[in-house]
Parts: C-alpha cells; sequence; structure tokens
C-alpha cells in the first residue's frame, strides 16, 4: 500500500488542527469586530425601540435567552418553529406563553439590513439580554459573541431541562446544576423577575388548599395573598407583576419583596422561605446592596451565555430565526430567500 506523501499528512494535519480550533474556538468579546462593528449600536437601537411600544419587550427577550441556553446550551434552539424534522421546543410545557419572537425578527430584521449572514440568532438573544436590563435600570456588561444556531431543536430536552415555577429548591439547583450553574448563579439570574409578568396560572395554587394541607402557602403574604387573588378574578391567563413595587425597572426589589412574603411564584419565595437553605443569606445580600446583585448578575449572565455554544463550523447563521436554512451545508453559508420565511406573529 502506499503511504501518503509528507505533504498531504501535513495538510492534513494542519486542517484537522484548524478544525479542533474551530470546532473548541471561544466565545469573545471581539467577534464581530471587522464583521458587524455596529452590532451593539443596531441591537441597542432596536430593543429600544421595542422597549418604547411594548413596556415588557425586555422581558420577553431575556427569558427566550434563559431557555434558549438551558435547552442545548445557547444555540438559538428555542426560536425553531415546527417544521419537517423539527419539533419545536416553544410545544414544551415550559415554553408554554412565551413571547417575543416577533421582537427577535425585527431585530434580526435591523441586524441583517447592515450584516447580512454574519450575525447568529443567539448572539443577537445575548446582546438583546443586556440591552433589555441595562435600558430598563440594570447592570451593563460586556457580551461575548461567536454562538452560531442549531440546525435542531430539542423538544424533550425543553420538557425535562426547563425550570417549573411548581418545584422545590433542590429540584431548581439541580436543573442549574445540569448546566453547570451554581446557587449563586440560580439566586441571581431569578432576580431578573424583578421585571415582566407571570400569569396567574403559575401562581394561584397558593392561594388555597396549598400542597394538600387545606390552607395558602405560609410563605406568602396573607394582604399580598388577597390583592393577587383580586387580580386572578379576571381569569388563569391574566397577568401579574412580578415586582409590585417598580414593576417595569431592573432593581433589587425582587430580593426586598422576597423578604416580606411578596414572591410571585413558589420557587421564587423558595429562595428565601425554605429553612436552614443556603440562598437566604445570598438573597439577604442581594436585598441589602444593589450593586452586590448587580455585580453578581453580570457574572452569572455571562456564565449562561456560555453554556455550551455551537462554534466554529458547527451550526449555521439563520437568515431568519424561526427556521434553519433551506440548505444547510456545512459551513451553514448562505440563507433561504426572501419570501420563504414562516410568518411573523
Ligand atoms: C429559577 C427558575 C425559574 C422559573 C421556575 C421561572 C418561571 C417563570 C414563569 C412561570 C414565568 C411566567 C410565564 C408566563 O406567564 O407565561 C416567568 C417569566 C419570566 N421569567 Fe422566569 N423563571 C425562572 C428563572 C428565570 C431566569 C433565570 C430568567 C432570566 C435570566 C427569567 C426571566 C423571566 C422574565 C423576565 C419573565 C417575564 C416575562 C414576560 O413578562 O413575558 N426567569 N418565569
Amino acid at each position: 500500500m502506499a503511504s501518503a506523501s509528507p505533504n498531504a499528512a501535513v495538510a492534513s494535519f494542519f486542517f484537522l488542527a484548524l478544525l479542533f480550533r474551530a470546532s473548541f474556538a471561544q466565545l469573545s468579546e471581539t467577534y464581530y469586530d471587522q464583521t458587524c462593528p455596529r452590532l451593539p449600536n443596531i441591537v441597542r437601537a432596536s430593543v429600544k425601540k421595542a422597549i418604547q411600544s411594548d413596556i415588557r419587550a425586555g422581558a420577553k427577550l431575556i427569558r427566550l435567552h434563559f431557555h434558549d441556553c438551558f435547552v442545548n446550551g445557547c444555540d438559538g434552539s428555542v426560536l425553531l418553529e415546527d417544521a419537517p424534522g423539527i419539533v419545536s421546543e416553544l410545544n414544551s410545557p415550559g415554553n408554554q406563553g412565551i413571547q417575543g419572537l416577533e421582537i427577535v425578527d425585527a431585530i434580526k430584521a435591523d441586524v441583517e439590513k447592515e450584516c447580512p449572514g454574519i450575525v447568529s440568532c443567539a448572539d443577537i438573544l445575548a446582546q438583546a439580554s443586556k440591552d433589555s436590563v441595562d435600558v430598563q435600570g440594570g447592570p451593563s456588561w460586556r457580551v461575548l459573541y461567536g454562538r452560531r444556531d442549531s440546525r435542531i431543536a430539542n423538544k424533550t430536552g425543553a420538557d425535562s431541562g426547563l425550570a417549573s415555577p411548581f418545584e422545590t429548591l433542590d429540584e431548581l439547583k439541580a436543573k442549574f446544576a445540569a448546566v453547570g450553574l451554581d446557587t449563586t448563579d440560580l439566586v441571581a439570574l431569578s432576580g431578573a423577575h424583578t421585571f415582566g409578568r407571570s400569569r396567574c396560572v403559575f401562581f394561584s395554587h397558593r392561594f388555597a388548599n396549598f400542597n394538600g394541607t387545606g390552607s395558602p402557602d405560609p410563605s406568602l403574604d396573607a394582604n399580598y395573598r388577597r390583592f393577587l387573588e383580586g387580580v386572578c378574578a379576571a381569569g388563569a391567563n391574566t397577568r401579574a407583576n412580578f415586582d409590585p413595587v417598580t414593576p417595569d425597572v431592573f432593581d433589587k426589589n425582587y430580593y426586598t419583596n422576597l423578604q416580606v412574603g411578596k414572591g410571585l411564584l413558589q420557587s421564587d419565595q423558595e429562595l428565601f422561605s425554605t429553612p436552614g437553605a443556603d440562598t437566604i443569606a445570598i438573597v439577604n445580600s442581594f436585598a441589602a446592596r444593589e450593586g452586590t446583585f448587580f455585580k453578581e448578575f453580570r457574572k452569572s449572565m455571562i456564565n449562561m451565555g456560555n453554556i455550551k455554544p455551537l462554534t466554529g463550523w458547527r451550526g449555521e447563521i439563520r437568515r431568519n430565526c424561526r427556521r434553519v436554512n433551506s440548505n444547510s451545508g456545512l459551513f451553514g453559508g448562505e440563507g433561504e430567500g426572501e419570501g420563504e420565511g414562516h410568518g411573523v406573529m
């Protein structure tokens, strides 16, 4: 058998080295510096515009990023709708009622105008989450880029991996640990419930016969409970503010609310009301100093954004965030033509 020439062997070695490097590339702040230098400005302007017409836009965007990263890593998989070969994660119970896809479409359209085929939907979610927090009064941080978009969804992974508002603290910790996030990340990231809304269906079980006890959830402040019962009299799909004090501001009030039994979801209040829990001290420290919360929130958002990204040559840059490119190849280069896209909600 003829042996390979030294030149071919060297070429193969460099090809494999390149492939290896590309596959395990790290995210970086400078990823789009040459290819889309104005990306941060474009996304920020688009997020601001969205918030001007919908005060909940920022809350919707960061929740999408969270649900993206917890299933197969931050790869835009949450945005894929049902299609041949795709069972959408949006059908999972944890994603029922999730909103904001049309906001992502609008941001993506703004980005595509200036940098066609360059920026992934997964990176857009990461950047838009930062802007959402910052525009609503929260901390800012330097976003890392270089994620690529998946060509698959994982509905089963969404069924098992997304956190539920009915879970115990131990169950929540386990779901965060499964994606490499620790208890501080859990408490800090839950602080995103300082803005946005929840439908009554997710917390009204706390009003009566909680866990079969015949009584309301004892960790829910009685006056707040009566107030929420009034809100929810309009129906299970009515939305209540997560933060009754400053509902649309990103501040530390989520934690001061927990200290007085005004966490909206059972899963929120457990961070403070589970007897002996290590999360109580963390809640108290965030409630005492907004700067401490903001510092940890920044770190935890980076940690969450780093969950198993698709980098290098894996995945693709989707043209339409709701569906994979029709001619997906190894490099995921070209997308589908105009007019093929899914209808925008
Ligand atoms: C710790 C486990 C968590 C649970 C059990 C949970 C659960 C929920 C539920 C049930 C809702 C209401 C959904 C609806 O009414 O349709 C919600 C909304 C929201 N979640 Fe979470 N969440 C968790 C963690 C997080 C994290 C880590 C973030 C972001 C970093 C986040 C951001 C939000 C935001 C901003 C909203 C409001 C969205 C809106 O107004 O449309 N949540 N969450």
